[in-house]
């Protein structure tokens, strides 16, 4: 059964993560929250188009066209329309110049079951266990009972990442080729279902 009330994050956000190796400041924010910045668009470009993100996420996709700053503008629309029709919710971590490092999403406003994703630019590595730990607390807080992911079989920094932050693998009865699946089921908030 699908809860189809809309989740509602009441967690701190903005958070503020030292990077583990650095020490630097990143901060996770709501990407509808974050004040206006020109740049940004052409810094999820630049994160986008770095080999380790375009080859697993956006090669095949684009037929091997860059991934453009006019295509980053129309995901920053999409996040916007996201968190305000409750539909889905995307995060962005900003380094300590507040510059794009990486993003994270939960891709649906099924409180029983969501799908996550997320990149991150190569030389922030070391931070995205701490951004994902803070997603899944706030996810939590918002009501959502259980989370997922679906890294290719081969994509051992996502398994290896999903593994640090309490996921397990299991098997979908739908399973699509060279694809592993992770979980991780989330304690009830205590938050009413009746709102
Ligand atoms: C998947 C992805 C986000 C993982 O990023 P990552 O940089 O490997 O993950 P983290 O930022 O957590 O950094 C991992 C490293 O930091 C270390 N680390 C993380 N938190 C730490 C902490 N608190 N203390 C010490 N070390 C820590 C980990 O042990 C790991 O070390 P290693 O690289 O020597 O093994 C990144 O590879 C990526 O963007 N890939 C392309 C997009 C993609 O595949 N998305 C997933 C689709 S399902």
């Amino acid at each position: 059964m699908t809860t189809s009330f809309p989740p509602h994050f009441a967690s701190a956000l903005p958070a503020l993560l030292p990077h583990p190796f650095t020490g630097q400041p990143y901060s996770l924010h709501r990407a509808d929250q974050l004040p206006a910045a020109p740049a940004r668009a052409r810094e999820i470009a630049a994160v986008c188009n770095e080999p380790l993100v375009y080859d697993r996420l956006f090669r095949a996709r684009r037929q091997g066209q860059p991934y453009a700053a006019e295509e980053a503008q129309a995901f920053l629309d999409w996040a916007a329309a996201g968190w305000q029709e409750g539909t889905h919710f995307v995060f962005l971590l900003l380094d300590a110049d507040h510059h794009v490092a990486g993003a994270l999403d939960i891709k649906s406003a099924d409180l029983n079951s969501a799908e996550i994703g997320y990149w991150l630019g190569g030389a922030h590595r070391g931070i995205m266990t701490s951004a994902l730990n803070t997603l899944i607390d706030a996810a939590q807080g918002a009501g959502f009972q259980r989370l997922w992911a679906r890294p290719d079989a081969d994509n051992t920094r996502s398994v290896a990442l999903l593994e640090r932050a309490g996921f397990t693998p299991y098997c979908p009865l739908d399973d699509l080729p060279n694809t592993a699946y992770f979980e991780r089921l989330l304690e009830d908030s205590g938050r009413s279902s009746s709102r």
